[in-house]
């Protein structure tokens, strides 16, 4: 077997287990030279001869498949978003498509969690003047006794929620597959979208995009939120309408935007980096050391599942 693998973090030390498993299961092993997802040209000619692909952020879009070599028979995700994969284009080719939920949502929520702090308290800002010699007391915001409406209450809205009850918030949710019975059990308020961009001072975005998510966050959207409320997007840069939200952020009207996913990755000239009041991460939200094995571990699974005929549990339909 020939297995390429795509994801950048996937060939770091703590994952031995996992690139033992591969290493016993494949004869050759190709692996992304790029350090960043790779372009459908380039998954193409890279995946020649492959069974499978343990796949990063790339875009596997209907070009990947028009071209996409007779040999691959499976796409595992290295993560749980599989919004760059077209699944319906993989259907049509009998290319399997599996993906790793669940297991990186405790590090998706530190890191939204982390942001909603960095951005409170200026963290980052501070960081880079007092390096430089100054001695910036910026005046921020606590988040004892605000209001945190999530957007999208799956497992990392979920695990953020049980954070900000930690940290005194009042926490609001709204997904239309909501869990009733969680939200009772952590005193989560079950709401509408509307209600939840519009009344609350910190907002964090957990939603997978597709076709109904894509630029719900858009300029009528910010129009009505709170005064110098904050934004989190850990998810999908899509989701959010970047210009608008720059906009937004740039007239004062939002107190700040905390981002880990952007449109386009990694972002080219995005004006929205050259705000003060935007504290930016690289897609990291699942790079820690646990989520990362655990993502590899299960990625590798999968995959061998599906190339040894087995069943697979974590297949994308
Ligand atoms: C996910 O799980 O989809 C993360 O964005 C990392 O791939």
């Amino acid at each position: 077997m020939k297995i390429l693998i795509t994801a950048t973090s996937f060939m770091d030390k703590m994952n031995n287990e996992a690139i033992d498993e591969i290493t016993r299961f494949a004869d050759e092993i190709v692996l992304n030279p790029f350090k960043r997802p790779m372009t459908a040209d380039e998954l193409i000619e890279m995946s020649e001869g492959c069974d499978g692909i343990i796949a990063g952020l790339d875009h596997y879009d209907s070009r990947f498949f028009e071209a996409a070599p007779a040999s691959v028979k499976v796409i595992s995700r290295y993560g749980v978003g599989y919004d760059r994969v077209d699944i319906a284009a993989a259907r049509n080719r009998g290319i399997i498509v599996t993906n790793t939920p669940g297991v990186n949502s405790e590090s998706v929520a530190d890191l939204a969690f982390g942001l909603m702090l960095a951005v409170a308290r200026n963290i980052s800002q501070a960081d880079r003047e007092i390096r430089e010699g100054g001695w910036p007391r910026f005046k921020g915001v606590e988040l004892y006794g605000k209001s945190l409406g999530i957007l999208g209450l799956g497992s990392i809205g979920k695990a953020v929620a049980l954070r900000a009850v930690g940290f005194s918030m009042r926490v609001s949710a709204s997904d239309p597959y909501i869990d009733v019975k969680y939200a009772d059990e952590h005193n989560i308020r079950v709401c509408s979208f509307d209600e939840i961009v519009t009344g609350s001072d910190f907002i964090s975005v957990h939603l997978p995009l597709n076709e109904s998510t894509t630029g719900i966050i858009g300029s009528e959207v910010i129009a009505g939120m709170k005064k110098d409320a904050i934004v989190i997007n850990t998810a999908r840069g899509g989701i959010v309408d970047e210009k608008a939200m720059y906009e937004a952020l740039k007239s004062g009207r939002l107190g700040g935007y905390g981002v880990d996913a952007y449109a386009v990755e990694p972002p080219v000239n995005e004006p929205l980096l050259t705000l003060p009041n935007v504290v930016a991460t690289p897609h990291s939200g699942s790079h820690t050391r646990e989520a990362t094995r655990k993502m590899a571990s299960l990625s590798v699974r999968n995959l061998i599942d599906v190339l040894s005929g087995k069943f697979c549990g974590f297949e994308v339909r």
